[in-house]
């Protein structure tokens, strides 16, 4: 009677044990390879940026990153994907500004970014630059400001839909020129850069990490970049503020996600992962390359990356409800 009763209390104990702890996780994770999916066009900027990570992060996982490109709506299809997705960390989303951007230009989102992901950390930040195609008439940034002003109702300008940063930060231009474009919409800026150097359309506001390429190559016409100030890498292009556009500024961040429920083993495994690429010589040159900065290791938490995306919630709400910008 006595052991039955021990039995009982241990078995209890065991029960209590395996609740309080959670679902024993695998040490083996991650056993098969990740999917890292990206909301845009593949060659972009966001998958240039994602196919550089997983490359290093692959040799800290032992196993293979995939990219994946999910397109549409402004990468909000890829985000709602990845939101659904089993949380156990063999999905996860690559995403910028557009993840905190989306909260306000869809009224009805399927998914809620504060509440629906665990969070792994920050990864880049990358400029943006104003370009032309090559034989649009404006030789430099003030004269493009009057041609926009003279011709808008013919002018187009590309972007990669509503939830990308090249429609934000084409969006703050026509506002403060105070003018109204035809705008194009592609399902990145891969095919949009593809577009202008086609001719087929005028204007994009698009990263370096795409674009640093074709402007030293001369095949298209760099105006301007989006930072506050000058950047480093092209030294003699002027900053939107710069030429008169006060306050101008659209820098991109990146940050990685997975699903809410993910266990926090897998997340911190997959952030020893980011940290140790960020470290790695190859990526830091690449970065380099495209004139994409490392973020600080203070932003390569998954806190950091929380907090932030809140910030950016709250700082682009306002901006783009006062411009009655909408999706749906
Ligand atoms: C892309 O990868 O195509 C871009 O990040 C799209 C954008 O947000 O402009």
């Amino acid at each position: 009677m006595k052991s039955t009763r021990r039995n009982l209390l241990l078995t209890a104990m065991a029960i209590w044990c395996a609740v309080i702890s959670g679902p024993v996780w695998p040490q083996t994770y991650p056993a098969k390879p990740i999917t890292l999916v990206v909301p845009f066009a593949a060659g972009g900027p966001t998958d240039i940026v994602a196919r550089t990570l997983g490359v290093a992060m692959s040799k800290s996982l032992g196993q293979t990153v995939v990219i994946e490109n999910k397109l549409g709506a402004g990468g909000t299809i890829a985000v709602n994907y990845v939101a659904k997705a089993a949380p156990e960390g063999y999905t996860l989303l690559i995403h910028h500004n557009g993840m905190a951007t989306a909260t306000a230009l869809y009224r009805k989102l399927p998914y809620n970014p504060m509440t629906d992901f665990e969070y792994i950390g920050q990864v880049v930040d990358v400029p943006m630059t104003l370009l032309g195609r090559k034989d649009l008439p404006p030789k430099s940034m003030l004269e493009l400001i009057t041609y926009v002003k003279a011709n808008a109702k013919s002018i187009n300008l590309a972007n990669a839909g509503l939830g990308a940063v090249s429609h934000l930060c084409g969006m703050l231009f026509q506002k403060a020129l105070g003018v109204e474009l035809t705008t194009v919409p592609y399902q990145g800026t891969a095919p949009a850069l593809n577009a202008l150097l086609g001719g087929q359309v005028d204007l994009l506001c698009d990263q370096t990490t795409q674009t640093m390429s074709h402007i030293k190559a001369g095949t298209v016409k760099l105006y301007g970049v989006t930072t506050q100030e000058r950047i480093k890498v092209l030294p003699d292009s002027p900053s939107l503020a710069e030429a008169g556009m006060k306050g101008f500024e659209v820098k991109v961040w990146h940050g990685i996600y997975a699903p809410k429920g993910t266990p926090r083993a897998a997340i911190d495994k997959v952030n020893t992962a980011l940290r140790a690429a960020l470290k790695d010589p190859a990526v830091i040159v690449r970065m380099g390359e495209l004139a994409a900065d490392v973020v600080p290791e203070s932003k390569q938490t998954p806190e950091a990356l929380r907090s932030w995306l809140q910030s950016e919630i709250d700082k682009w709400g306002p901006v783009i409800r006062a411009a009655g910008v909408y999706a749906d």
